[in-house]
């Protein structure tokens, strides 16, 4: 019989949902191929679709968001490159402050980002974080006194899963009238989201994270003043995003949030049974090892933990080896492996963050992925933290 795979990785990626598939078919064939700029029937149709899934997205959000303010991005890099730029663009040309203000362990599209606005010629103010991840209040006090065109933290971070306090901070940057960014790709799904009682002006949603292909995504834009365009084409979504739109990935986007916020309590109690189930048997297991950000709120569906000893990349392999898919929670840009910006942020020591990897649940993970990691485990780690011994003789 093969051996089952097992899939713990569902915060890089998950696999388009069939609900979805179904719902966007039509919209690669003959049935509602058409322009949805064109004025004809073909057209018509296809605009019908994407108005459709703006009400649908704009619905999955809460009360509070217009169908008019979903701008239909090719996923979360460009919602997030469009937050952070476009803000800073959008200020500069006011007169305003050309200075953007982010968190350290912000995703490398908002950080990415920010760098992109100083090499422009404004400036960018990296925020700290405390050890559990939760950037520090009296640094975002600090950029909101220097003047800042927006503040940018996520709603829950992609590595550790730390919630950040995005209603406050929103609250904050509203009255000192600031626009306010949070990158919700992590978030969406996982923890409730709701723009009723959370004043951001813009949020990121990205698609392939909960069940829609990859690809597509949207930043809602919640005052068009707030940013301008950093691609230039036709007039298409207001001249925000111009360009003729991705329609089957907006009607899959659009199904895949409204199924993904009907169904968020459930996962998000399924999940986190899974993962703190994980948890406490990894430590049974491997005693010594760290679990990161858990002093925090987390989101439920990820775990990062080091294990003393070894490294990210060999235990990565092994896992692979034995059918089981994880993810490095180092990074590995140059060949040697790092330490993540995020883990660094977070005041973890350099010898913890080369041993650390991350295990994120979604809707198709089960008990059994959990068993299949604790049975390997104990051999995984024995052998590779042997070879590290060998190697630091
Ligand atoms: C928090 C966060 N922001 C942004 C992105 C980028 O989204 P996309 O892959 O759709 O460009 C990701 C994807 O890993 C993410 O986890």
């Amino acid at each position: 019989m093969a051996k089952r795979l097992v899939y713990l990785d569902n915060a890089a990626t998950t696999p388009v949902r069939p609900e979805v598939l179904e719902a966007m078919l039509p919209y690669l064939g003959k049935a509602a191929f058409g322009n949805p700029s064109s004025a004809h029937r073909f057209g018509r149709t296809a605009r019908a679709g994407v108005e459709e899934a703006k009400r649908s997205v704009a619905a999955a959000l809460g009360a509070g968001v217009e169908p008019g303010q979903v701008i239909f991005t090719s996923g979360g890099t460009e919602a997030d490159n469009l937050a952070v730029i476009g803000s800073a663009l959008a200020a500069r040309d006011r007169g305003g402050p050309f200075r953007v203000a982010v968190s350290a362990t912000e995703h490398k599209a908002v950080l990415a980002a920010a760098h992109a606005v100083r090499h422009l010629g404004g400036e960018e103010i990296i925020l700290p974080v405390s050890a559990s991840g939760v950037v520090e209040e009296a640094a975002v006090e600090a950029a909101l006194a220097r003047g800042v065109a927006v503040v940018s933290v996520m709603w829950v971070n992609n590595e550790v899963g730390t919630i950040q306090p995005v209603a406050a901070l929103a609250e904050r940057c509203r009255a000192a009238r600031v626009c306010f960014h949070a990158d919700a790709v992590q978030a969406f799904g996982k923890v409730p989201v709701s723009l009723r009682d959370v004043g951001c002006t813009l949020i990121t949603i990205s698609g392939h994270k909960i069940g829609a292909p990859k690809g597509i995504g949207a930043l809602i834009v919640r005052d068009r003043h707030a940013v301008e365009a950093i691609i230039h084409g036709g007039g298409q979504q207001f001249g925000l995003r111009p360009g003729t739109e991705n329609v089957p990935g907006i009607i899959a986007l659009g199904k895949a949030m409204e199924l993904a916020a009907q169904e968020q309590a459930e996962l998000a109690r399924r999940v986190r049974a899974l993962r703190d189930d994980l948890e406490r048997r990894l430590l049974d297991v491997v005693p010594d090892a760290v679990i990161h950000g858990s002093q925090a709120e987390r989101a439920p569906h990820v775990t990062n933990v080091s294990i003393p000893g070894t490294d990210s990349e060999a235990l990565l392999m092994h896992f692979d080896l034995d059918g089981i898919a994880c993810s490095s929670g180092s990074a590995c840009s140059t060949g040697a492996v790092e330490p993540s910006h995020v883990l660094t942020a977070m005041g973890v020591p350099r010898e913890l963050g080369v041993a650390a990897l991350r295990f994120s649940f979604g809707r198709d993970s089960a008990m059994e992925d959990v068993d299949a990691v604790v049975a390997v485990l104990p051999r995984i780690v024995e052998k590779v933290r042997a070879l590290a011994a060998v190697l630091h003789r």
